[in-house]
């Protein structure tokens, strides 16, 4: 692994994570400082959701430990872990669908830390928001629910934001817009620590990349110092696998959405297929659309 200077506000040391007989985390580490975007890359079942729930305490690692800024949380209970600075976007955006906009970032607020964000504030950054804050987040469209999602992390005034695919059934379009918030996210102080299948997209915003094979990391460095070929092998595990993986090619069979595979021998990138159309009602996530919309 590469060492970088300076200290470190999330590390993650030897992480091993079992699903009951499956290892699903292979001694997995990483170090992320400081205002980095730090992109977690791999195919389905890579490992990429375990490694964030364990970060954010949601399963116990067999061995290794989690690390934020210096302090071992590895014992943390999820809650404190949140009110010590990490709060995460989960795949599938995981909103209570029957409550309102507004609940739902009520609910970021339990376990918050004390810092900038509020509800008025997130409210400032999706200017749609406000005017349809009583309204249940099942009748949003895909890309508003991920904006409360969003949201309802910010809330909680993390250090460190775990996002875990964004994209997941978003048309390209709108994951640019929902990725075009991360400046805003980054001059507030905040580090981010990200998952995607969408590879291109997750290049375009890392400051470092790391990609998992079924547990293992087969790849790790800055984007500019890996080329699209190292990707792709790591991606699928082809060419040289690191010791103890198994043979390329992901078991499962990938997610559905635009942010899935982007045909067979490549890693999956944004825009394939759908040719940018816009959804209605996506258009204006980050300004003051009032339109009411369904679906993405
Ligand atoms: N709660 C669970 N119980 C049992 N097995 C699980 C559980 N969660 C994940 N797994 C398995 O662990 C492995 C890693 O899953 P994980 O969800 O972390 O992968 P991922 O990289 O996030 O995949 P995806 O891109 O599909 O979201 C997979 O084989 C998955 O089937
Ligand atoms: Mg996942």
């Amino acid at each position: 692994m590469t060492e970088s200077a300076g200290q470190a506000l999330l590390e993650v040391r030897d992480l091993t994570v079992h699903h009951g007989q499956l290892r699903a985390l292979d001694r997995i580490s990483l170090r992320v400082l400081p205002g980095e975007v730090y992109a977690i890359i791999g195919a389905n079942g890579a490992g990429k959701s375990t490694l964030l729930r364990t970060i954010a305490g949601l399963h116990t690692p067999t061995e290794g430990s989690v690390l934020l800024d210096g302090r071992d949380v590895t014992k943390v209970r999820p809650e404190r872990r949140a009110t010590s600075g990490i709060a995460m976007v989960p795949e599938g955006r995981r909103l209570f669908g029957s409550l309102t906009v507004e609940e739902n970032l009520l609910v970021g607020a339990t376990y918050a830390r004390k810092g900038p964000w509020n509800i008025e504030r997130v409210y400032e950054m999706f200017g749609w928001m406000k005017d349809r804050r009583s309204q249940r987040t099942a009748q949003l469209s895909g890309g508003e629910q991920q904006s409360v999602a969003i949201g309802r992390a910010l809330v909680a005034n993390p250090r460190v934001l775990l996002l875990d695919e964004l994209s997941l059934g978003l048309a390209p379009v709108v994951v640019q817009r929902i990725y075009g918030m991360m400046p805003q996210i980054l001059a507030a102080g905040l580090t981010v620590l990200l998952v995607e299948q969408d590879v291109s997209q997750a290049l375009q915003v890392a400051s470092h990349l790391q990609c998992l094979l079924e547990g293992h990391t087969t790849l790790e460095g800055r984007p500019d110092e890996v080329t699209a070929e190292q990707v792709e092998a790591a991606y699928f595990g082809l060419g040289s696998p690191s010791p103890g993986s198994p043979p390329a090619g992901p078991e499962r069979p990938p997610k559905g959405g635009p942010g899935g595979y982007g045909g067979a021998g490549s890693p999956p990138v944004s825009g394939v297929g759908l040719g940018g159309v816009v959804p209605s009602g996506e258009a204006q996530l980050w300004s003051g659309s009032t339109t009411s919309s369904r679906g993405s």
